[in-house]
This record gives structure tokens, C-alpha cells and sequence, in this order.
């Protein structure tokens, strides 16, 4: 079932509540895939009613970005998540999410002050602002982020632990195609030449956990091989190449557990992936 008023969704929801089901919320832009079927299925086992959320948020776009263009099959996505067996779709126009305009949000500097966070200013402001909305809107008891955007998922666990938001955070591992390149809603912009050289990313990213693995702990010499292999791949450019700690800030020497993140650019198309090393 589909619901796009704020109002309706809050209705219906309070009855499945008072029938004492547990309620999990997926929160997706659409055009999904099976990276979010996979998030869908993980809802799906371990509660009574799964929820996703499907608005493409303007707040978490820059001028310059996609917002326009982003994909919108919102056909096939019911589809999917009918197949899924997801109770309610909630799919709000802009005007009902955003009724006036927004004056309030949740900012969390020190987690967006790297890796996304440098190159796309306001946008994790957005998402953590259209999360607490969809959280207090639906009112699940867990939600489900994908680590594909780890620093969205870090984001996200902060602003529930910092507001004490009462919620379970549940992180699901990254899907991918067989040859490696995560999916994502973007991987539509890619050509074919494009999408045979995206795999190039999360060979990088190997790359530098197998160096990790095999006991450097110097980030720069992890890094440096890596990126050769980047920037030596055709029509690529590398955003950033980042090993950080939980906080997402960069470490000089790798001492416990890190990510390796890493965004590029292929032509006008903006990549994003991350491994755990150590
Ligand atoms: P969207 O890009 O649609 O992603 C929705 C969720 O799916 C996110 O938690 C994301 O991490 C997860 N996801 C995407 N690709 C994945 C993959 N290959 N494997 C596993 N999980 C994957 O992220 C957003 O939307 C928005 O910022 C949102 C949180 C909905 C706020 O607007």
C-alpha cells in the first residue's frame, strides 16, 4: 500500500502500533535495487511491519547536483517492494514533507567535516534533517542503513545516540555486482565504457585492506598504490582516498579499526565505496 500524506501515514501507523507490532523503516530515495532489497529483506525477518520511505530529498542536494535528473520508477519500485512483502510505502510529495520552509536542522560537524561531507556542503544536514522527520513520522523501533554509505550510517548512529532517539540502528553490508562495483540508484548514468572501468574503485579499495592486512600501518603507504591504480584508470578522477577512524577522521597510523573510503568521478558520474580493514 501506498501512502503519501504525512497525516495518513501517522493514522495508520498508530493502529498497527496499538496491535503491539513492531515497526522498521527503510529510508530510500527510490529508484531501487537490489542493495536495497537487500536492507528490505533485513527489515522484513526481524519485524511485524516494514516500512520504506521513498522521497528524493531536495535539502540533501547542492545547487549542481542531480536532484533534477535523479531517477523516479516509481512503477517498478512498488513492485519491488510488494515482491519484498514491505507493508506500507510511504512516498510524501515535497510540499507535505516540507510544509513551510525548513528553519530547523541537525548538523553533526565533526563526522561531516571529511570525505562526503568536504566536497558536498549541507548535504549530510539534509539527510540527518529528512531522517529525524521520517523517524518522528513513522516512529519505527529500528531502521536500516546501508554501509555502502558509511558516512551517512555514522552520521545517522550519532545523531540517534547524541538525541537519545528511541531506536535500534541496524547496518547492513554493502551489495555489490559480481564484479565488485557496489550498487547504487547512479550506476544508471554510466555508459558501458564507464561501467567496465567503475569496478577499478573497489579494486582499490582491496588494494589498500590487503596492504592493511599484510601489517602496514603507515595510511600514506597504504594509500599511495591505490591511487596510482585510480588515477591511471581511463576517464577517472579521484575525489578523495581516505582511511578514517569511527569518527570519520583521517588517521595517520593505523592503530585499530578503519575504513577505507574512497569517492571518484567517471565522467559526470560521482562513485562512492568503502571497505573495513583491521
Ligand atoms: P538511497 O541512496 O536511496 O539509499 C537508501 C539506503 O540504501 C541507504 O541506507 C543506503 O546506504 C542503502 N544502499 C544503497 N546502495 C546499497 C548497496 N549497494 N548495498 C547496501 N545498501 C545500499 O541514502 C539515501 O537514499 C538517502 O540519503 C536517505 C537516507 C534515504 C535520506 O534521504
Amino acid at each position: 500500500m501506498i501512502v503519501s500524506s504525512v497525516l495518513e501515514v501517522r493514522r495508520r501507523l498508530d493502529s498497527i502500533r496499538r496491535e503491539g507490532k513492531s515497526i522498521a523503516l527503510v529510508p530510500t530515495m527510490g529508484a531501487l535495487h537490489a542493495g536495497h532489497a537487500r536492507l528490505i529483506s533485513s527489515a522484513r525477518e526481524q519485524s511485524d511491519c516494514v516500512v520504506v520511505s521513498i522521497f528524493v530529498n531536495p535539502l540533501q542536494f547542492g545547487p549542481n547536483e542531480d536532484y533534477q535528473r535523479y531517477p523516479r520508477p516509481m512503477e517498478k519500485d512498488v513492485e519491488l517492494c510488494n515482491a519484498l512483502g514491505v507493508e506500507l510505502i510511504f512516498a510524501p510529495e515535497v510540499g507535505d514533507m516540507y510544509s513551510g520552509p525548513q528553519l530547523s536542522f541537525v548538523e553533526v560537524p565533526r563526522l561531516t567535516q571529511n570525505l562526503c561531507g568536504a566536497f558536498r556542503p549541507g548535504h549530510f544536514r539534509g539527510v540527518a534533517t529528512v531522517v529525524l522527520k521520517l523517524f518522528n513520522i513513522i516512529q519505527p523501533g529500528s531502521a536500516f542503513f546501508g554501509e555502502k554509505d558509511y558516512q551517512q550510517l555514522c552520521v545517522i548512529r550519532r545523531m540517534v545516540q547524541d538525541f537519545n532517539l528511541a531506536l535500534t540502528i541496524v547496518p547492513v553490508p554493502t551489495f555489490r555486482e559480481p564484479d565488485g562495483l557496489a550498487l547504487s540508484s547512479r550506476n544508471v548514468y554510466l555508459n558501458p565504457d564507464q561501467r567496465a572501468i567503475a569496478p577499478v574503485l573497489f579494486r582499490a579499495l582491496n588494494l589498500a585492506k590487503e596492504l592493511v592486512d599484510a601489517g602496514e600501518r603507515n595510511s600514506e603507504k597504504v594509500k599511495a598504490e591505490p591511487l596510482r591504480l585510480l588515477q591511471s584508470a581511463s576517464g577517472v578522477r579521484v575525489e578523495y582516498f581516505e582511511i578514517v577512524d569511527d569518527e570519520v577522521q583521517p588517521v595517520a597510523t593505523i592503530s585499530g579499526p578503519v575504513r577505507i573510503a574512497s569517492a571518484i568521478w567517471i565522467g559526470k558520474t560521482r562513485l562512492i565505496d568503502n571497505v573495513p580493514a583491521r
